[in-house]
């Protein structure tokens, strides 16, 4: 198996984040503290010039790299490598002044003032110069120096803009998808309903909020142009960065499964993906397991952008964060279990978001692996160094990879267009929290899923769950249909193929586009239950499961019916279904039912497919990377108290020692059990 380490410079993983010595240019003594800190804490990168631009190009034209160029040597004669950031995630004010048109414009049509970070227009041509300027000479000062490691572009990408520029570009996104055509995209959208039928592509205007809100097809037109204008900018500041210097890596970092960007779409245009994790740790509303496996979940996204290649977790608080409502302090020993289940998931990294807290603005109070006390003797730069040590101790697992064998479908299109579908109930549609429950359930069974598009190879895969899966872009039943027939075991629900690529409902019955031979199964009516309303789906042996948002009323072809509803005019009526298609089975849930309940149903699917499902103890996960070094199993107790896990048999490397069968994880500890070479 090859093994593709992300930083053959480091040999091992990247432990670091975001330095920002701009702020301390005034204290020399600061900015020598900070490097013997960094190498007691082993942090061995820095990442450097996020929002650095008001300091790099001071006045238009004038740039000072001196401060910059004295940072990255010295932090590079002391072993730490620079992640190098692009500064175009905010503007200094001499741009906003001469340049208005380089911030943003709302869905109400009102231009932002200068301020903040995160706002500027993807699309402005002059704001596009400015930042290529500035990324070449960067690229042309440091790419060469030996201690520059990767770039990385903006910072957390995110929002629209409806300036004349973008309209003008949204027009011509759309003439180009349409050929040109507008009966095309008429037909498409379907205008001829409330007379919205349009004669040009220049009298379309994006969906400002007094204007055209009712067409569904614009509306995710929009969403999708939206990415693709943000990629495009990401794109050309790597074109420039690489045509300078093509040999180092890009990324750009993350938001979770955020949602007004396709992630998918943006991925293959950067090296390595990398994304920022901000759990809210503690919290009064579920366990410290829950918000552990939901974090598991948001690293699976992740991982499955660039399937078979490490990612970076680029930023995660040593402390707290300060913008939630509650800013909660982490356990002792939470930090480094957060830090290894990043690992654990496929990371090739752990960074934090910040190296040293501020004194001032938005972000004094942001925790920080050195505090204003400004000494190494805290709790939190104890557990950082904690951290720091035990990467080195697990460095031949970089570069080595998690390969689930069962993966859950989550497209953003379908997202976009689940959200805006005028139907349901508005408050209940839940497609993430759908997936988020449904990927937990299989997890506490001990199988690790990809989070994949619906039209990605799926085949290596032997279990799949689509839940919602309403739209379905062209070729995806086929693929569904591939995936069963040669084996796979797939499970699928309500609201499943109602609509196309362009959110034209199918013809002929739901799930179009010849799933209803797949599931054998025609979803003839929804019904959509008031937050008080339950059903039930009676199982073959009596048992009842819960329903409650949905229940589809079902007309079975071909599938053998499993389960059947409990209560109102369709008592009686198939609710869970199965059909055999070629070598595998295709279930169809017709009602929405807690996936706790499901798990019996998710374990003889893993079963079947040769995926044994392992339950372990409450409150502990277990991911296991491999690679040519061997597997990594990793083993995290989310729990205050000490466990014992049965079965387990390796080398301990975070307490170097061998363990045969019960392994003993304490309160809130990680284990990472090594065994044989693939
Ligand atoms: C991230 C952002 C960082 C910092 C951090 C605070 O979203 O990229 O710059 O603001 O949040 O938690």
């Amino acid at each position: 198996m090859e093994k593709k380490i992300l930083f053959p410079q480091v040999g091992g993983f990247l432990h670091g984040g975001d330095y920002n010595p701009e702020q301390w240019l005034d204290r020399p003594d600061i900015l020598e503290e900070d490097v013997r800190l960094m190498k007691k804490a082993g942090v061995n990168s820095a990442t450097l010039g996020v929002f650095s631009w008001s300091v790099l190009e001071p006045a238009e034209g004038e740039f000072h790299f001196e401060w910059l160029e004295a940072i990255i040597d010295r932090l590079y004669q002391n072993g730490i490598y620079t992640v190098l950031s692009t500064p175009s995630g905010a503007r200094p004010a001499w741009l906003d002044a001469a340049y208005p048109e380089a911030m943003r414009v709302d869905r109400t049509g009102m231009r932002a003032h200068h301020g903040g970070r995160h706002n500027h227009c993807m699309s402005s041509p002059i704001y596009r110069e400015k930042v290529a300027r500035i990324d070449r000479k960067l690229a042309e000062r440091f790419g060469s120096h030996p201690g520059v490691i990767m770039y990385h572009i903006s910072n957390e990408f995110s929002g629209e803009c409806f300036c004349p520029h973008c309209v003008k570009k949204f027009r011509g996104y759309l003439a180009d998808k349409y050929d040109n055509d507008i009966e095309k995209l008429n037909a498409a959208w379907w205008t001829a309903f409330w007379s919205h039928r349009y004669n040009s592509f220049e009298q379309i205007e994006p969906p400002f909020t007094n204007g055209e809100t009712s067409v569904m097809g614009l509306n995710l037109e929009w969403k999708r142009f939206t990415t693709w204008n943000t990629n495009d900018f990401m794109k050309a500041e790597i074109e420039v960065l690489r045509s300078v210097t093509p040999d180092i890596p890009t990324t750009a970092n993350l938001m979770r499964l955020f949602g007004g960007l396709d992630y998918r779409k943006m991925a293959p245009d950067m090296d390595v993906v990398s994304w920022d994790n901000y759990p809210t740790f503690h919290n009064d509303w579920e366990t410290l397991a829950d918000t552990m496996s939901e974090t598991a979940f948001q690293h699976a996204v992740m991982r499955s952008l660039k399937r078979g290649k490490p990612f970076m977790m680029m930023e995660s608080a040593p402390g707290l964060v300060n913008w939630q409502p509650v800013n909660k302090l982490k356990r002792p020993g939470v930090h480094r279990l957060a830090c290894l289940q990043a690992v654990a998931c496929g990371s090739d990294s752990v960074q934090y978001f910040q190296w040293r807290k501020g004194r001032g603005s938005y972000e004094q109070f942001h925790g920080a692996v050195v505090d204003h006390i400004g000494t190494d003797d805290t709790r939190v730069f104890r557990e950082v160094a904690e951290v720091g040590e035990l990467l080195r101790k697990i460095a031949p697992a970089a570069g080595t990879t998690v390969k689930p064998r069962a993966a859950l479908l989550f497209d953003w299109d379908n997202r976009w267009a689940i959200d805006d579908a005028k139907a349901f109930s508005q408050a209940s549609k839940k497609y993430e929290e759908t997936c988020i429950d449904i990927w937990k359930a299989f997890f506490r069974l001990g199988a690790d899923m990809d989070v994949v598009g619906s039209d990605e190879d799926l085949s290596d895969y032997n279990v799949v769950a689509a839940p919602m899966l309403y739209m379905l872009q062209p070729g995806t039943a086929e693929n569904l249909k591939r995936f069963v027939e040669r084996g796979g075991q797939l499970f699928a629900t309500y609201c499943t193929g109602y609509v196309d690529k362009e959110q034209l409902c199918f013809l002929g019955g739901f799930p179009g586009d010849g799933l209803k031979s797949l599931f054998g199964i025609v979803s003839e009516e929804i019904d959509s239950l008031y937050p008080s309303d339950r059903n039930g789906i009676v199982l073959e042996d009596g048992s009842c499961w819960e329903v409650r948002d949905y229940a589809e009323i079902l007309r079975v072809q071909d599938a053998q019916v499993l389960g059947t509803y409990a209560d109102d005019f369709y008592k009686g009526t198939a609710a869970l279904t199965c059909k055999e298609c070629g070598k595998g089975r295709a279930y169809y849930a017709a009602a929405r039912t807690a996936a706790e309940q499901m798990e019996p149903l998710f374990e003889k699917m893993l079963t079947d497919a040769g995926i044994p499902a392992r339950k372990l103890p409450e409150g502990v996960e277990c991911h296991v990377r491999s690679g040519e070094s061997g597997n990594y199993a990793f083993y995290l107790n989310s729990t205050p108290e000490q466990v014992s896990v049965s079965g387990v048999t390796g080398r301990e490397l975070v307490t170097d020692v061998n363990v045969e069968g019960v392994l003993t994880l304490p309160a809130y500890g990680v284990a990472v059990v090594h065994s044989g070479c693939n």
